[in-house]
């Protein structure tokens, strides 16, 4: 008999309502051992993944419109994937590159190089997103030799101390944790469905890049800023993508004033907004290109790839780490990379059919106030009034909870936490992606209903 991990799943299906029992126990489980710092965002422990789908303890099969926060881009363990990381397994674990070299980290970086935007020849890997952007603002610094790092008040660029500085978001990043990192500005980005100066694309002529202008040359920063940082789309900050020229603009502004423009591409990397890179679907090379997340579809990996004279700044030995660079997860990363290429045409199909979606759905439901998004990364802004635009984060919350009685996992995003963000896996079929998108659209209508708007 096939044992049931082997069985193919299909779904979603629930045959227990979460949490179910076993996940109820693992919950308990939990409170007791493991720090109250970190949260469950959905209660259902999970027992097995394969493709689109996840399996809890309990029997539950979820549609998965998380993959991981925007990792498994090509569905969970595909077969190429694992294929290669046991190979390496059988080879050797671990050396560190620090120690001796090794065929699939360099093979990676060359692969970076190719891949990347630009004349990017230059890769350190790391163990996650947040060293990897920390690592590119150590580049940086060596190479610019000034203090100043600039970042945008809505974005998220990871956990370390540097990360949470150049984070915005106060609540539950930064709090409780202050003293941050010094010479840290926050500039608002292109939020247009919220301007910060009130105004409306594309009368607006970009006015806010002009505001960031004016605080990069003015005292204390002038002459003084090291680095840029931004997401060519913001991810956690509500999935937004600024109009186009945007970032066109901001590239002229660092090259006025000799700024390194980090472009943190965790979360838009790897073929989430149509394109191999966020970037893409601006006419911009960035300076320094932060990768991490789909780079290696579950395996723990980040990247820094960067131009030659800055890549080349850094002292030899400052950079590094024991595990960074991993040799089973650079040599998952080169399986994933060919899966991603393969996989990229199909966002045209998911952007499509979630676009018309949405778009319904804004004329449909009055708490529907904004849908956007490229590619495969779409987001839903609720509101309590399409007027008046109050943000509504316990119904988004409501709506993920609703989803996932109904066996669909979604995130929630944004400043005020009332985004849900769309991550289907970039192979999805599109039957599986309008039934995913049908449990949304009854979750948003029950939801709306309950609370009477
Ligand atoms: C844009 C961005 N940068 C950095 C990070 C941090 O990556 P990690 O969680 O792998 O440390 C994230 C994680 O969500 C991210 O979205």
């Amino acid at each position: 008999m096939a044992s049931k991990k082997s069985v193919k799943l299909k779904g979603p299906k629930i045959v227990v309502e979460p949490p179910g029992p076993k996940t109820r126990a693992m919950l308990k489980r939990k409170e007791r051992s493991v720090t109250d710092g970190i949260k469950i965002g959905l209660p259902a422990a999970l027992e097995y993944a394969e493709g689109p789908f996840m399996r809890d303890v309990d029997g539950n099969v979820y549609l998965d419109f998380t993959v991981g926060i925007g990792v498994h881009n090509c569905g969970h363990r595909p077969a190429e994937m694992v294929k290669a990381c046991k190979d390496q397994l059988d080879k050797f674990i671990h050396i560190c590159f620090m120690v001796s070299p090794y065929e699939s980290y360099i093979k990676l970086a060359e692969e970076m190089t190719r891949i990347c935007p630009g004349k990017l020849t230059k890769s350190i890997f790391l163990n996650s997103g947040s060293e990897a952007v920390e690592n590119a603002l150590k580049i940086a610094r060596s190479y610019t030799k000034k203090k100043w790092v600039v970042s945008y008040r809505s974005s998220f660029h990871g956990r370390t101390f540097m990360d949470i500085s150049l984070t915005g978001k106060e609540k539950p990043y930064r709090e409780g944790f202050h003293p941050l990192m010094p010479y840290v500005q926050h500039v608002d980005f292109a939020y247009c469905y919220r301007c910060p100066l009130n105004l409306e694309h594309p009368s607006c002529g970009l006015a806010c890049v002009e505001s960031i202008r004016t605080a990069i040359e003015t005292s204390p920063l002038a002459d003084d800023v090291c680095a840029f940082v931004g997401e060519p789309v913001q991810g956690e900050g509500g999935f937004i993508p600024p109009p186009p020229g945007y970032w066109e603009k901001i590239r002229e502004i660092c090259d006025d004033n000799g700024i390194v423009l980090i472009d943190d591409e965790v979360q838009t990397g790897f073929g989430r907004t149509g394109k191999m890179f966020g970037i893409q679907n601006w006419n911009v090379v960035p300076d320094l290109l932060v990768s991490g997340k789909g780079l290696s579809l579950g395996m723990p990996l980040g990247g820094v790839t960067g131009k030659e004279e800055i890549m080349a700044s850094p002292g030899p030995a400052s950079l590094g780490g024991t595990f960074g660079g991993n040799p089973v997860c650079c040599a998952g990363a080169l399986e994933s990379i060919k899966l991603t290429k393969k996989a990229l045409p199909n966002t045209k199909m998911i952007h499509k059919v979630e676009k018309k979606r949405l778009n319904e759905w804004k004329k449909e439901f009055e708490i529907v106030g904004d849908v956007r998004g490229l590619g495969a990364m779409m987001g839903i802004e609720l509101v309590k009034t399409k007027a008046g635009k109050e943000p509504i984060p316990e119904i988004a919350r409501n709506i993920q909870l609703n989803c996932h009685k109904k066996g669909l996992y979604i995130l929630t995003a944004g400043s005020f936490g009332n985004v849900i963000r769309l991550h289907p896996p970039l192979v999805i079929q599109q039957d599986l992606l309008e039934k995913g998108l049908g449990i949304i659209e009854s979750a948003i209508a029950e939801e709306s209903k309950k609370a009477g708007l």
